[in-house]
């Protein structure tokens, strides 16, 4: 059977290159993407909503896909570590309230509450992989160099959050994966102004989901709750 996918944060370099993907594979029926303004990708199998993880209400134009039979998979690749006006801390002295709000609003509240309200979709399928683009520095055991206090801390809410959900549907359905994934460095408008401190390899958008999808289609019911890197390889909590 073809499959229905939902990719979130398409306007982005890596959920735009999910998109590419995703949307000239002939086992994809229908590819609904989800971004702050509708897209303009010109495609027939390409279904544009919009969502604002920053305007809950915005949320209720997901009614429009209540009509779908069934999904197969959710990746959501949205993500912040920096606005125009928030820098990803260096030191406790530069944490802000409203900042962090923002911050764990993009990358943990925007992502649940979007499953939360794909839960009725989710129920009538069978064996969904839902895919949250996590990053490294979530992993508590990993980190050494600290800083990057809002961004760092909210990956590791949202690492909590896919084990909470990888739990909570096993029970409604054995076959249902729910997984992290860390993409490496990749090219972006998140990473474009750190780039030039990194000393490893920097991936371009298509490198890097190369790899992911290859991880995403060998992951099954006993990887449910992990996160893994580009390589497959577990990242630790
Ligand atoms: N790039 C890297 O090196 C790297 C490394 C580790 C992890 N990651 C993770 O990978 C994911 C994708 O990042 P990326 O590099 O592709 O970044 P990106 O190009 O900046 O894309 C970020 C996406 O998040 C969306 N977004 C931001 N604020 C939003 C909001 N209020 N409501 C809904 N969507 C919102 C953006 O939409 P707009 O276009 O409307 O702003 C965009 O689609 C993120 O979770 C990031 O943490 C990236």
């Amino acid at each position: 059977m073809k499959q229905n996918i939902i990719i979130a944060g398409s306007s982005g370099s890596i959920g735009g290159e999910f998109t590419k993907q995703y949307t000239d594979d002939p086992n994809v029926e229908k590819v609904v993407t989800l971004s702050r303004n509708v897209n303009n990708l010109n495609h027939e199998k390409i279904q544009s909503i919009k969502i604002d993880y920053s305007n809950e209400a915005t949320f209720k134009n997901l009614d429009e896909i209540s009509k779908l039979d069934s999904i197969s998979k959710v990746i959501i690749a949205t993500g912040i570590l920096h606005t125009d006006q928030i820098k990803p801390e260096k030191s406790i002295d530069s944490i802000a309230a409203e900042d962090m709000k923002q911050v764990f609003q993009v990358n943990v509240f925007g992502p649940i509450l979007l499953v939360k309200k794909l839960i009725p979709l989710i129920k009538k399928s069978k064996g969904v992989k839902i895919v949250f683009l996590t990053a490294r520095v979530g992993s508590i055991s990993d980190n050494v160099l600290g800083g990057w206090h809002s961004y760092r801390s909210s990956k590791s809410a949202l690492n909590m959050m896919i084990k909470n959900l990888a739990i909570e549907l096993k029970r409604l359905n054995k076959e249902h994966v729910v997984i992290g994934i860390h993409p490496g460095t990749v090219k972006s408008h998140l990473s474009e102004p750190f780039l030039r401190h990194v000393k490893h390899d920097i991936f371009n958008p298509k490198e890097s989901v190369d790899l992911m999808t290859q991880v995403i289609s060998k992951v099954s019911q006993t990887d449910s709750g992990k996160c893994f890197d580009f390589s497959g390889k577990v990242i630790e909590p």
